[in-house]
């Protein structure tokens, strides 16, 4: 099959299209051909290698998977023992390690049936982004109707089903983005919209009780003067900074928020059946769908990471990975 492989990290150029055999399936696992994948910012640290805390997860000194991507959509070739979900032949969508190729396996846990009306790229764009959003907002944040809650960086991969997301819970919404990006949001249902380049959002105007912080450019204290005064803030990059700043930008909201009255939280969004299966009836209901920005044909998956790299995709990057 053809795959994008990554022998080492690096830069994207790095990437190489070749001929490998397909994966083994094993007990409770389904071989999917993938028709599309779709990157996030994950796999842009899990190329280059940075920031090397990833590593814990990607591979100390060389990457652990050698194919980058996470989110896949497809129909299920093969099913290994004890499978029952699904069989030969039924179009599915979810997150694996390695999606960027003709075939990927995965276990039967972290995939579900696909969406019926989206095509195989748009449900491709949801597994990761779409899982990270409602577990920020449904399971940390538990969001009431009428909250007022604000998503920084809402005009990106989560940030797109974010959006959405809160606005099906009941909140009023409020999305930070680029002047490019203000109409996209507003008409994923946003309530407000503030363009980052002309209004600062920390300024003192408008309280929230949530703020989603895709994004983490700001510093604890801007972000906690436009909380309400029980507020919760969900940091979830943490990226921008490196080295000793990184770990005290990931350690110091955990250590602050048992001693303030804001709640001050990180999480780490794992797939699971179930959500997917959640979010699937959410694109039936027509409360959700997932933006795309651009795709691309698998051997250009390079270009792909170097254009999310830059941190101004609107909603989601896919790979075409061909039928
Ligand atoms: N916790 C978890 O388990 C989990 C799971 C998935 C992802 N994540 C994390 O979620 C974060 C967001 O991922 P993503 O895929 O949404 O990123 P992304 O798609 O690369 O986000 C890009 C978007 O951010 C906007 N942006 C850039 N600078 C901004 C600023 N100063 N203020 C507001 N918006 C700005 C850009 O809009 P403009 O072009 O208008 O600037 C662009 O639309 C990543 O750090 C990722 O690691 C965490």
């Amino acid at each position: 099959m053809q795959a994008i492989i990554q022998d080492h990290y690096g830069a994207p150029d790095l990437l190489q299209l070749r001929d490998i055999a397909r994966p083994a399936v094993g007990d409770g696992e389904v071989r999917v051909r993938v028709r599309a994948a779709a990157l996030h910012a994950g796999d842009c640290f899990g190329v280059r290698g940075t920031p090397f805390l990833m590593r814990m997860e990607t591979g100390l000194w060389k990457p652990k998977y050698g194919v980058p991507g996470y989110d896949f959509a497809g129909y299920v070739e093969a099913v290994g023992k004890s499978v029952t979900r699904v069989r030969a032949g039924d179009e599915v969508f979810g997150a694996c390690e390695g999606s960027c190729a003709e075939y990927t396996v995965t276990a039967e846990d972290k995939l579900a049936a696909k969406p019926s009306g989206l095509s195989f790229q748009q449900a491709a764009a949801i597994p990761t982004s779409g899982l990270a959003a409602l577990h920020a907002l449904r399971d940390v944040a538990k969001v009431q109707a009428g909250q007022q809650v604000m998503i920084n960086g809402a005009s990106g991969g989560v940030g797109t089903y974010a959006v959405q997301i809160a606005k099906s819970m009941g909140a009023e919404v409020t999305g930070v983005c680029g002047t490019d990006n203000v109409d996209m949001v507003r008409s994923l249902g946003a309530d407000h919209v503030f363009d980052y380049r002309n209004h600062d959002f920390a300024a003192g105007g408008r309280q929230f009780d949530l703020i989603f912080d895709n994004i983490e450019n700001r510093s604890l204290a801007d972000c906690r003067r436009a909380l309400k005064p029980t507020g919760m803030l969900i940091l979830n990059s943490g990226t921008g900074a490196k080295g000793i700043k990184l770990l005290v930008r990931i350690i110091k909201p955990l250590l602050l928020s048992p001693m303030v009255r804001h709640t001050l939280r990180r999480y780490l969004s794992v797939p699971n059946h179930d959500d997917l299966v959640v979010l699937t009836e959410m694109t039936k209901a027509g409360t959700l769908t997932p933006v795309i920005d651009r795709i691309y044909p698998l051997a250009e998956t390079p270009d792909a990471i170097r254009y999310l790299e830059q941190g101004h995709a609107k909603g989601k990057v896919v790979i075409d990975v061909g039928s």
